[in-house]
């Protein structure tokens, strides 16, 4: 058990060989035509065939999904199968959903209806927000000449105590923010215990939760975790760019927002979002399921989803033990000289597939360009950048070389990583 905490449990051969073939471009940049590595799916995720593949399938259809024609009402029930796979994925009989363009226009729009209405002093959120939730609560919290505070990162591990949270919570606070996982560190917030402590302090605190970066990772609960509201982005999880998933509470669907005036109360949706997004939503949660599938045997699509999750979880567990411990033949991150790993802690069952390094021989930008010339795409995050300043600042480093793998890549994939690593570390 301990074993599996730490060292998580890879997928066997033919299931991993299976997974991969579910990707697109996973081992190959068909622009430049060159094989590659991306490890950068923090940033965008690798695409699920069928995913994309439904999504155009779907989208070449003229058909308008409110109107009555045959095709035009099979669309419509697309997007309702898609809801009911929305209520799988979060775990919630009611509420309502929103969408937009991205992730970011959804997490605007469910915090300001929030501080525009629900009466109270100040705000909370944290250091680690990505700047999307950061400033929709700063921004409307200034609007509303609310007091904005801050709760600082855990430099060690990279995400947010509990404690740093409720500590700044009273009974004046309108709303709180908090980010699921860093998307820089990985670290996964204990966003159970943030709930269950803030709503000592405040029972009907409303609390906003930005699962971009965990959703692919593992599975949300909102029976455990009952916030009003979480977002989340498909292209982060495996399926196409351009749309953005936000869920509401029940209460807080019901506070004034945009919308048409003849709809429901609790309607969110402006305008006629692409069928096409949402048959991609259901494609994530079969495949999902199919994941779930080889390892329990369930007729219930929820139980089969949070089984297919643990298990990408526990993969890409053991994918960052290989990382950074490496093998008998291969040095790994915590033993290649001239290679820091940031925020790293041996508990590896609270982290995401992230990795946070530096090299004492060359700066981030430049690692990133050797990486790349080695075949594998990575990411950096400097000080210097808006999307990063706030955070390293939190986490007490200046930057970091951000590498993130998903369950699709193989310890063949981390091994090539680290052959690379070293090579870049010793020039
Ligand atoms: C943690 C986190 N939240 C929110 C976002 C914003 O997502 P979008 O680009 O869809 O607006 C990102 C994107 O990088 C993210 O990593």
């Amino acid at each position: 058990m301990e074993n599996i905490k730490n060292e998580g449990c890879l997928f066997d051969e033919k299931l991993s060989e299976d997974i991969k073939d579910r990707f697109y471009h996973v081992d190959y940049d068909p622009v430049h035509k060159t094989e590659r590595i991306f490890f950068d799916n923090a940033g965008g995720a690798l695409r699920l065939k069928t995913a994309n593949d439904k999504f155009k399938e779907i989208d070449e259809l003229p058909d308008c999904p409110e109107h009555s024609n045959k095709t035009a009402k099979w669309l419509f029930e697309i997007q309702e199968k898609a809801i009911e796979d929305l209520k799988i994925i979060y775990n919630v009989k009611s509420g309502s959903f929103l969408t937009s363009l991205t992730a970011s226009m959804v997490m605007f729009d469910m915090v300001g209806s929030i501080i525009e209405n629900v009466p109270g002093s100040n705000v909370v959120t944290t250091a680690l927000e990505h700047p999307s939730s950061f400033d929709a609560v700063t921004s409307y919290a200034k609007k509303y000449g609310k007091e904005i505070r801050i709760a600082e990162a855990n430099p060690v591990t990279g995400g947010i105590d509990t404690e740093e949270i409720s500590k700044l919570v009273d009974e004046n606070t309108c709303v709180l923010s908090v980010i699921n996982a860093s998307n820089i560190s990985g670290s996964v917030i204990d966003i159970e215990s943030v709930v269950k402590e803030a709503r000592k302090i405040k029972p009907d605190l409303y609390i906003v939760c930005d699962a971009v970066q965990h959703m692919p990772h593992n599975a949300v609960d909102l029976k455990k975790t009952p916030v009003d509201a979480m977002n989340f982005a498909p292209y982060k999880f495996f399926g196409p760019r351009g749309f953005g998933i936000g869920y509401m509470s029940e209460r807080a669907s019901k506070l004034p927002h945009n919308k048409l005036i003849a709809k429901p109360v609790d309607e969110w949706e402006l305008g006629s979002p692409a069928a096409a997004h949402f048959a991609a939503v259901t494609e994530i949660v079969d495949y999902v399921c199919w994941i779930g599938s080889k390892f329990a045997t369930s007729s219930d699509r929820r139980e089969l989803y949070v089984e297919g999750m643990k298990r990408i979880n526990l993969h890409e567990r053991a994918l960052m033990h290989r990382m950074l411990n490496g093998s008998d033949k291969i040095e790994g991150l915590r033993d290649i000289k001239g290679v820091k790993v940031h925020l790293d802690y041996d508990d590896l069952s609270t982290r995401d597939l992230i990795m946070a390094i530096e090299f004492d021989n060359i700066d981030f930008t430049k690692a990133v360009e050797e990486y790349e010339t080695e075949g594998i795409i990575v990411f950096e995050r400097v000080i210097s950048s808006l999307y990063s300043e706030r955070m390293l600042k939190s986490l007490k480093i200046d930057g970091a070389v951000r590498v993130s793998p998903l369950h699709c890549h193989t310890v063949e994939d981390i091994d090539k990583f680290l052959i690379a690593t070293k090579k870049i570390a010793s020039k």
